[in-house]
């Protein structure tokens, strides 16, 4: 069986993670979730008072950026990696609605996008991945043979977040992850440097109404025949 690289993009908390995490484990293949990198980037500038809520020292994280190091690390219990941020487990404080509330400021800068995105590329060199994000299919691997675009309703999207979050005990209200939802899609698709879009040749696959099931074996179902 040939190795592939399967690049799964979409709007934010469209379930892409899930699904690419199944993905990976039927194929054998790697799963990186791209957004767990600008997360950590993201929790840096907030550990070190870079971002807040009204003020942001781009000029600081541009210059600090040498001594950001992301990577992953594979928890054999659960099977698939976790993030760290300058050697320290971070996959918990990365998924907070704090960090999703500053996330998308942080990505809109072309000297992050620019470190990640060379990580990025090096992880998936040898192919045999699945990788997760916004810009997967157009920037990182436009060559990926196989690219998928996952939607859902902003309201879909946001129940399943919120419920998420419940999950993790955090307190939040629906609406504040809704409008969430809302200005993250809107800032990431309309930033200048690698907007979310649809690659051209990436399969569109609408989930509002997909039991986490039936998505997987859609997308199973096609990378089978690519592979
Ligand atoms: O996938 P997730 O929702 O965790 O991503 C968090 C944020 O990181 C996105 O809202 C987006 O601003 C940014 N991101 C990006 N490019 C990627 C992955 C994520 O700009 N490839």
């Amino acid at each position: 069986m040939k190795k592939i690289t399967i690049a799964i993009d979409g709007f934010s908390s469209t379930g892409k993670s899930t699904v690419a995490k199944q993905l990976a484990k039927a194929l054998g293949y790697v799963y990186v979730d791209s957004g767990a990198m600008y997360r950590a980037v993201t929790l840096y500038a907030m550990q070190h008072q870079i971002i807040s809520k009204d003020s942001f020292d781009v000029d600081r994280l541009i210059s600090e950026l040498d001594s950001v190091k992301v990577s992953f690390t594979c928890n054999e219990q659960l099977g698939f990696a976790e993030v760290y941020l300058n050697g320290t487990n971070v996959e918990n404080e990365i998924r907070t609605l704090e960090v999703s509330q500053n996330v998308s400021q942080v990505a809109e800068v072309s000297k992050v996008r620019r470190m990640l995105v060379n990580q990025q590329q090096q992880m998936g060199k040898e192919k045999g991945v699945v990788m997760d994000g916004r810009d997967i299919g157009t920037v990182v691997f436009p060559d990926a043979e196989l690219k998928f675009f996952m939607t859902a309703s902003a309201e879909t999207r946001a129940k399943r977040r919120y419920k998420e979050l419940l999950e993790r005990k955090e307190e939040v209200s629906y609406e504040a992850v809704l409008i969430n939802v809302e200005s993250r899609d809107l800032i990431d698709s309309t930033r200048e440097d690698s907007p979310l879009m649809k690659a051209d040749n990436a399969i569109e696959i609408d989930n509002s109404n997909l039991s986490l099931k039936a998505q997987f074996e859609t997308l199973y179902d096609i990378a089978q025949k690519v592979i």
